[in-house]
């Protein structure tokens, strides 16, 4: 946090708070009408009342059993991101809805709007939360509703956590979208290989694609088992000697035949590289999803590098390419769920990036993206093998 900026300093919301006698007012007057109050503690999820400073005057019932004890006492005056542990309320001093992230923010945009309009408004939230298992990651759906008691008026936030249907939306597109594709795939192939084709070159290509796609289909069941088992915490690392040319050429070489991939380059420089001691299929999945970006994002005959390099028992990772990553796009990267790319089940890829580098690999990633330098992720892993991340693993 930048030390020189003072607690009203914002470049989003406003964040100036109310005092506590002030807040303690407002309170007892929403307190005052207990018909108000029984209809906050009969909400079915977790709720809130909010002040039009956005600070936290009231939670009820089902939210004070989740908020962690320590929290529970100074509940009033907080507002909700801070309630929520989520990452950018302590970025500024501030606080939640201060930072350039916070303009994204369904929840803040959908208070913000309730206070200006007095409308209901319902708008869907990615927050990343600090210290939880599955990388903190929360999808939730925000009700706010306008209310004036007395002479004060007041927010009713509610919040449903709707991080299982996204789940299920993953898994659908999965099941039922990409992977019906390659087994469809391997099913044409099959047929085709039951009548002898009276070239053998022919023939040859059809098995070679096959093995292809087979293979496709497993990668696809292992990411989706790999991600659900990360976010439980019960993914086990299987630590190896890895060659880092050949898992890197690896995936270049899947790529330059996947669709992704197609009259587009891809240039690899392993010049500096040797072994390091990490988990293959881990490392594997985030240079995947790091390439398929990268790919997606390349127009035909364009070219993505990617280059690694290993100093002191650390890889340094990059992947690049052209173009520039538009500024409320960049504010989003690593939240689950969030997606350019339309439809449900998307926003995997930086999500599962960040979760497996920086909670399993023990490492580090990020990202630059301006007109200077295109798009540029960079991971940075240790080796898993030194004494330090023995202790900590
Ligand atoms: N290298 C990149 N260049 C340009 N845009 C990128 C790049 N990487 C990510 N993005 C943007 O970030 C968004 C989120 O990426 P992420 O990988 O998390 O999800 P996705 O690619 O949309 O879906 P999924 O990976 O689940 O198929 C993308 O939709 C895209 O807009
Ligand atoms: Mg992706």
């Amino acid at each position: 946090m930048n030390p020189r900026l003072s607690v009203n300093d914002t470049v989003f919301a406003s964040a100036t708070r109310a005092e506590h006698d002030v807040l303690q007012r407002q309170r007892e007057a929403f307190l005052s009408d207990t018909s108000a109050v029984a209809l906050l503690d009969a909400m079915p999820g977790a709720a809130m009342i909010l002040n039009r400073h956005r600070q936290v005057l009231l939670a009820n019932k089902l939210l004070r059993e989740t908020i962690d004890p320590a929290d529970s006492e100074h509940v009033m005056g907080m507002r909700p991101g801070e309630l929520l542990h989520c990452v950018r309320a302590c970025e500024r001093p501030g606080g939640c809805g201060t930072t350039h992230a916070c303009s994204q923010c369904g929840a803040v945009g959908a208070v913000l709007e309730c206070l200006s309009t007095h409308k209901r408004i319902t708008r869907e939230c990615r927050i990343r939360t600090a210290g939880a298992v599955d990388g903190g990651a929360l999808d939730l759906r925000v009700h706010a509703t306008w209310l004036a008691i007395h002479e004060h008026e007041y927010v009713v936030v509610a919040v449903e956590d709707i991080s299982s249907e996204k789940r299920r939306a993953v898994l659908e597109r999965t099941f039922f979208h990409d992977l019906l594709n390659t087994v469809g795939g391997v099913q044409r192939l099959a047929e085709l290989l039951d009548n002898e084709h009276p070239d053998p070159e022919v023939e040859l290509t059809w098995k070679h694609e096959m093995t292809r796609l087979s293979t496709l289909a497993v990668d696809q069941i292992m990411s989706q088992r790999q991600i659900l088992a990360a976010e439980r915490g019960e993914l086990g690392l299987q630590v190896d000697c890895v060659d880092l040319t050949e898992l890197l050429e690896a995936q270049v070489v899947l790529f330059r035949r996947h669709p992704v991939g197609e009259r587009r380059r891809i240039e690899l420089d392993c010049t500096r590289t040797g072994v390091l001691h990490t988990d293959p299929s881990l490392l594997a999945r985030v240079v995947s999803n790091l390439l398929k970006n990268a790919l997606k994002a390349t127009p035909e005959g364009g070219m993505v590098s990617v280059s690694a390099e290993l100093d002191a028992g650390e890889l340094t990772l990059s992947v690049h390419n052209e173009g520039v990553i538009p500024q409320p796009i960049q504010l989003q990267i690593f939240q689950r769920s969030f997606s350019t790319k339309g439809g449900d089940g998307r926003g995997v890829g930086t999500y599962s990036v960040k979760l497996l580098t920086e909670r399993y690999l023990k490492g580090d990633v990020q990202f630059v993206s301006n007109d200077r330098l295109g798009t540029l992720f960079v991971i940075v892993v240790p080796d898993l093998d030194r004494k330090e991340h023995r202790l900590a693993a």
